[in-house]
């Protein structure tokens, strides 16, 4: 099997079509605007991406890998006031993954042994930002924030050292807890889940040694050399929130991989939900990016006292990019949305075998699904018309989980632009509420988030942590 290489040097198809990056950082004002934006949207939304600068080799490039650029959407009284795109720089690299506020700052964010970058609200400036040294180690595009006590939790591991941290900043971003966790194999580690007593550990059959073994091998790999690993457990670890490795529990999961966890929470019973995406495998066939699976959201109910998992599929289509509404981290939810795979939205039936794709990962509708009745709503952009990662943003004074806006940067092949569009999140189906159009591209990415004007704190960058 891991001689099935399926791309060529040629057809890289991450660096193709809206996967291929843009040359230039824009800046324009006064965007159209069809339909009417809230009011009470005050913020900016951002999102990143890998945005290679210099030339790549096609042969090696991994989709992981391209330097990030950031592009921001400033809205503001019911107008879009601008457009920004910039390609991230710092004094020691460029993360690429995910955008998002924390303690007053802006923060770009990537695995793997790099810290975050802080970019001003303007997107004008940019600087490492590493808690004075304390995140010396690097971060994780990942962390998850407890609604309730503001601390950010995250698993971080880098490819220079066997251990993985885990590591809790407070909500002033200040370290307030390590505590590092022996793991084999040098896994890639991309997400993690978080519950009001627990944190997860995603311990999964995609490693360095694998890709070690490969290269040896004179196999190809890519500039990145993460791969299915056949000899790594599936294993997720329970470690108490605040807690250290040796309170570890590993409990066995189904053979797979998982990039992005939609939410877990303890119920009363001492059990653990868990929600994630889940890939039969991945980096086996696409060795340049998550291609060659088809991934789907999956409910592991967790049973510590006896080590025992029972998986159960949850909707109906193919998802990636879950989001939920963040103010229920770690506690129980009803609703996620998602990016649909496919163009046209990948159902999940008999005949389609979740192992079968040998593209690369190609986003289409908008999908929100109801874990509590496994139903799924749908909604389509229209043709050509592609959504990336969805941003569940809560309504003023919500009334309900699902009471707000879903925001996501939506790529019109017919035009080769992108628009940031607006739907009622309790009703996808009703069609845009707003949508702001750019002149210009937004190449497919990985994530972005909503940041209010009240989760900024200006001039924070030249404040210590
Ligand atoms: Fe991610």
């Amino acid at each position: 099997m891991e001689n099935e290489v399926t791309e060529t040097a040629a057809e890289n198809f991450y660096l193709s079509g809206n996967y291929a990056p843009v040359a230039e950082e824009v800046s324009t004002s006064q965007l159209t605007v069809t339909g009417a934006l809230p009011r009470e949207l005050n913020g900016r939304y951002l999102r990143i991406g890998p945005n290679p600068r210099e030339q790549v080799d096609p042969a090696t490039y991994h989709w992981f890998s391209g330097a990030g650029m950031v592009h921001g959407i400033r809205l503001r009284d019911g107008r879009a006031e601008w457009y920004r795109s910039r390609f991230v720089e710092s004094e020691a690299h460029t993360p690429n993954t995910n955008v998002l506020a924390h303690s007053g700052r802006i923060l770009a964010l990537a695995e793997a042994g790099r810290p975050p970058v802080e970019i001003t609200p303007d997107l004008a400036r940019m600087a490492v930002w590493d808690c004075d040294g304390t995140l010396g180690r690097g971060f994780t595009a990942h962390p998850k924030t407890d609604p309730v006590t503001g601390d950010m939790h995250a698993i971080t591991y880098n490819p220079n050292f066997t251990a993985t941290r885990y590591v809790v900043l407070d909500d002033d971003g200040k370290v307030k807890h390590t505590s590092d966790i022996d793991l084999d194999d040098g896994p890639m580690i991309h997400d993690m889940a978080l519950t009001e007593t627990r944190v997860v550990v995603l311990d999964l059959p995609v490693t360095l040694a694998a890709g070690m073994r490969r290269a040896q091998a004179g196999e190809p790999v890519s500039n990145l050399p993460y791969v299915w690993d056949d000899r790594h457990p599936a294993r997720v670890g329970l470690v108490p929130v605040g807690g250290t490795a040796e309170q570890i529990q590993w409990i066995e999961v189904p053979r797979c991989f998982v990039f992005h966890v939609l939410n877990a929470y303890d119920n009363p019973d001492g059990s653990l939900t868990l929600d994630v995406i889940r890939y039969d495998e991945v980096f086996l066939r696409d060795m340049h990016g998550p291609g060659g699976s088809v991934p789907t959201l999956v409910r592991w109910a967790i049973n510590p006292a006896t080590g025992a998992v029972n998986e159960e599929a949850i909707g109906d289509y193919s998802v990636e990019f879950p989001r939920i509404n963040a103010e229920l981290v770690g506690r129980p939810h009803r609703y996620g949305w998602f990016a649909g795979v496919g163009a046209h939205g990948l159902e999940i039936t008999d005949d389609v075998e979740r192992s079968q794709t040998n593209g690369g990962l190609e986003t289409g509708p908008l999908v929100k699904v109801d874990t509590v009745t496994g139903t799924s709503q749908i909604h389509h952009y229209g043709p050509a018309r592609v959504t990336m990662e969805p941003a569940f943003v809560p309504r003023r004074n919500a009334e309900g989980e699902d009471d707000g806006w879903i925001l996501s940067v939506v790529h019109d092949a017919n035009t080769n632009l992108a628009e940031l569009v607006v739907l009622d999140a309790a009703d996808i189906n009703a069609g845009p509420i707003a949508r702001v159009h750019l002149p210009h591209r937004i190449p497919f990415g990985f994530h972005g988030n909503w940041i209010p004007d009240t989760e900024i704190v200006q001039g924070s960058m030249t404040s210590l942590c």
